[in-house]
């Protein structure tokens, strides 16, 4: 084929490309996962690893957490700024793709700020009290616990008031939290934040 021929055909696909791309954020199409990534993006970072603060990284999180997470923003059983609403646009069978897109990405690497001492302190409230679900000090997503290392600690203190007001609950885990004070919690959302 000649030269000027394919140039022609390459600026028809692309401009086919940046339709297809227009149609996938206005959520048209069936869902693919380059929608998700468009879609989500804006406020979820590229491929879910969140440019901070308020809004968490979704990469390498499991495929139940992600589920989980869409479902009861659905039902209004976990409290929300805008998930809840979005949510709502969506199906069970999207919410699987979503989450088979971001499990599939690796765990974003954030470098935060931090107190040391709470670091430290963290790390062995870790151990005792929550690592039995959050596992390898959150770094693997276990079944619907989210993934939690490097998180945004913001994003971690916003979501640990919630479960502390009650407005926010999780079996298991708001009985465990009852237990310690909001010292301690500080601590392990800054060990959570800490983890590489
Ligand atoms: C307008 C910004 C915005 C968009 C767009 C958005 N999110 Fe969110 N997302 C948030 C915020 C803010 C939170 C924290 C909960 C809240 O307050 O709504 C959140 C929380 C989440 C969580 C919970 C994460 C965790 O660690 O528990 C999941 C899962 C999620 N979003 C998935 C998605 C997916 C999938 C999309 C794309 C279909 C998406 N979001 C699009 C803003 C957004
Ligand atoms: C019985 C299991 C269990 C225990 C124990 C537990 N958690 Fe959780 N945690 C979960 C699950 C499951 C979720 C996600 C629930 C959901 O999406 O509704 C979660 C969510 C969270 C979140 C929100 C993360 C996000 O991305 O939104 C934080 C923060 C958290 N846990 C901190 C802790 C801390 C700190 C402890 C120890 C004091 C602890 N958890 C103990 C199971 C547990």
């Amino acid at each position: 084929m000649e030269k000027r021929r394919w140039i022609e055909r390459s600026g028809q696909w692309a401009l086919a490309a940046s339709v297809l791309a227009i149609s996938a954020s206005a959520f048209a199409m069936p869902p693919t996962a380059a929608m998700w990534d468009n879609g989500c993006a804006a406020c979820h970072g590229t491929l879910g690893a969140s440019a901070g603060p308020a809004m968490p990284s979704l990469a390498g999180q499991s495929k139940e957490a992600i589920v989980a997470a869409m479902k009861s923003f659905k039902s209004g059983a976990r409290p929300s700024t805008v998930m809840g609403r979005l949510a709502t646009g969506y199906t069970d069978a999207d919410f699987a793709v979503m989450g088979d897109f971001f499990a599939g990405q690796k765990l974003h690497i954030t470098q935060q700020t931090l107190d040391p001492m709470r670091v430290a302190k963290g790390a062995s409230l870790q151990a005792s009290k929550c690592g039995g679900c959050h596992t390898e000090n959150g770094k693997v997503s276990n079944d619907d616990a989210p993934a939690m290392a490097s998180q945004w600690l913001l994003y971690l203190r916003m979501q640990m008031a919630l479960y502390v007001e009650g407005k926010r609950k999780t079996p298991g885990m708001s009985e465990a939290i009852k237990k310690l004070s909001s010292d301690d919690l500080e601590s392990l959302m800054q060990f959570y934040a800490s983890v590489k």
